[in-house]
């Protein structure tokens, strides 16, 4: 069984891209949705709730853990590599990676407030693609949308307000944008509507490529679904952004 994390409902990206990989394996998947968003907390509060997440799941013994949050993975997972007698793994890196592979020269990387201030996607960007420009936008509306589950290509809330997040990427004409918040993939279909030759990159979905072909363990493809509040409100929620006509049952758990 493998965890997949996130602060909510963002990490469903993450976890459709892995069940479409390995349809067969078993996963539990977590959102702190009690303390949902985390990108605009202070680095310190991110780790805190992370710590518990991440002890929470840690104790049911899964395979691996999927932090499927980019805000997470590069605020507080390098705090806390080495804690879990399991591997932990975040997005960052994967992102990075596939970002990289594609040699783009300008590119822009979205993510919540607390991941840009970090400066780790902007910083490891430049160390792998020198010459490349790279500029890095707070998007933290998409979180919200996301979360009330306005992202319908034809809604025009969400065409707003990506209009107005992403216009200082207008005059960068980016090659490649990278998605560095697993929310923001329910609203791609806004970004792509704006910059049409770029290209996407989830680095939710780039880390479920790289965790697949690792896993070992195969189960039945049974999901599990907790979170820390509103469980009734996130089942509505999933089934409205995947289209899931019978949304799994999600039970409440505490952390601490
Ligand atoms: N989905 C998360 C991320 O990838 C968290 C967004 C938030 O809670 O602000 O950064």
């Amino acid at each position: 069984m493998v965890c997949v994390y996130d602060s909510g409902v963002g990490g469903v990206s993450t976890l459709m891209a892995l069940r479409r990989l390995v349809p067969t394996v078993d996963v539990c998947y977590l959102g702190d949705t009690a303390r949902v968003p985390y990108g605009p907390r202070d680095a310190a509060t991110v780790c805190r709730y992370a710590t518990e997440a991440l002890d929470y799941l840690a104790a049911l013994r899964p395979e691996a853990i999927l932090v499927a949050c980019g805000t997470v993975s590069t605020v507080a997972l390098p705090h806390l590599r080495g804690r879990y007698p399991l591997p932990v793994y975040g997005v960052a890196e994967a992102g990075i990676r596939a970002a990289a592979a594609l040699g783009a020269r300008r590119l822009a990387v979205l993510g919540t407030e607390a991941t840009v201030r970090s400066g780790i996607f902007a910083r490891r960007l430049s160390e792998c693609l020198p010459s490349a420009e790279v500029r890095s936008v707070a998007c933290p509306l998409f979180v919200a949308l996301a979360e009330a589950g306005l992202t319908a290509p034809d809604d025009p809330l969400p065409r707003l307000v990506a209009e107005r997040t992403l216009a200082p990427l207008f005059d960068l004409e980016p090659e490649a944008i990278l998605l560095a918040c697993t929310h923001f993939p329910w609203l791609s279909p806004h970004v792509r509507r704006l910059f049409p030759t770029a290209h996407l990159i989830d680095c939710g979905a780039a880390a479920a490529a790289a965790l697949a072909p690792t896993l070992g363990e195969r189960g039945r493809g049974e999901c599990r679904f907790l979170v820390t509040d509103g469980s009734e409100a996130f089942r509505r929620l999933y089934g409205r952004l995947t289209g899931d006509a019978a949304p799994p049952l999600v039970e409440t758990v505490a952390l601490s």
